[in-house]
């Protein structure tokens, strides 16, 4: 039987898609917020009996929680047969451990709050760092996915001999992949955070990469901190100015006119969040799964 597809607001480019790749159906709800600002959620088609699907990438979580769990509650009171969620950015990944005394660690309530709305949950590239996997924090079903495939096709089209550059240990799972599915050399430097904007990294060893065009690639773009130390310090020591690639564009106020003025060549995210930047799509890995 077919699934029926709910976007969340701004969810409707992605939906739409993959309802045509699934030949599917998409389904009819008013949500919009009363003069007051409180959330109005309407359903309109039938779906009794069926298996739902929930679009909604989730960064700015905070807004689009109570609207998603509406919706999952109506269509609970509809009683549909199940309510999938597919979060192609998953948010509350970052704060996964008490760094400070008296520090709430959000990954696992966030992860909490979610489990009890849907019963499933597809994402790509969650940021897995001290968790290594979803069922630490997820109690229910949840499918990861991976954007490295269609980074490592993206690069290999568009960049004359690419040296990979992860800017921190965490993002070496994404660089490593990319750099084996590309076929190209990559390396990784330190970073050491000491606020939210205020980030550092170490000099890389890349004498021997001269000809090279760096690329760096993250799992996250927010601030743009990281990119920017990086591309800075790279500046010092390569030629070419590096093309920046993440997955999840989140790019806090002003954060991507920061990066093309610190000297990006240019910058490339995934369509996991609707940005001006997107030019690597997802949507074949997610219809695959939802088949
Ligand atoms: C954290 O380690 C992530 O992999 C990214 O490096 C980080 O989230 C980027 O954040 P920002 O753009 O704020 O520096």
């Amino acid at each position: 039987m077919s699934k029926i597809f709910f976007p969340l607001p701004a969810n409707e480019k992605l939906t739409q898609s993959l309802v045509n790749i699934l030949h599917s159906e998409i389904g009819e709800a008013e949500i919009r917020h009363f003069p007051d600002g409180e959330t109005y959620v309407r359903v309109l088609t039938d779906v009794e009996g069926k298996d739902v699907v929930l679009v909604c990438t989730l960064h700015h979580p905070d807004d689009k929680l109570l609207p998603l769990y509406f919706l999952a509650k109506t269509l609970r009171d509809l009683k549909v047969k199940s309510i999938s969620l597919v979060a192609p950015y998953l948010a509350y990944m970052r704060q996964d451990i008490q760094f400070k005394p008296g520090e709430g660690v959000t990954s696992r309530y966030f992860a909490g709050l979610l489990s009890g709305v849907v019963d499933s949950l597809i994402t790509i590239d969650p940021h897995l760092h001290r968790f290594h996997n979803m069922e630490e924090l997820y109690t229910i079903p949840a499918t990861v996915l991976h954007a490295a495939p269609t980074l490592a096709t993206w690069i290999k089209k568009h960049v004359h001999k690419p040296l990979l550059i992860g800017p921190d240990e965490e993002s070496l799972q994404w660089v490593k992949e990319v750099a084996a599915l590309a076929d190209v050399p990559f390396l990784v430097l330190n970073k050491t955070r000491f606020g939210d904007r205020n980030v550092q990294v170490s000099l890389p060893e890349i004498n021997a990469y001269q000809s090279n065009t760096p690329v760096l690639v993250d799992d996250i773009i927010s601030t743009a901190r990281t990119m920017i130390e990086t591309v800075q310090h790279l500046k010092k020591m390569i030629a070419q100015a590096p093309v920046c690639i993440g997955v999840h564009a989140v790019f806090a106020e002003g954060a991507f006119e920061a990066l093309v003025q610190a000297g990006a060549a240019q910058i490339v995210t995934c369509n996991t969040i609707p940005h001006s930047s997107n030019q690597i799509q997802v949507d074949s890995i997610l219809a695959e799964v939802l088949k």
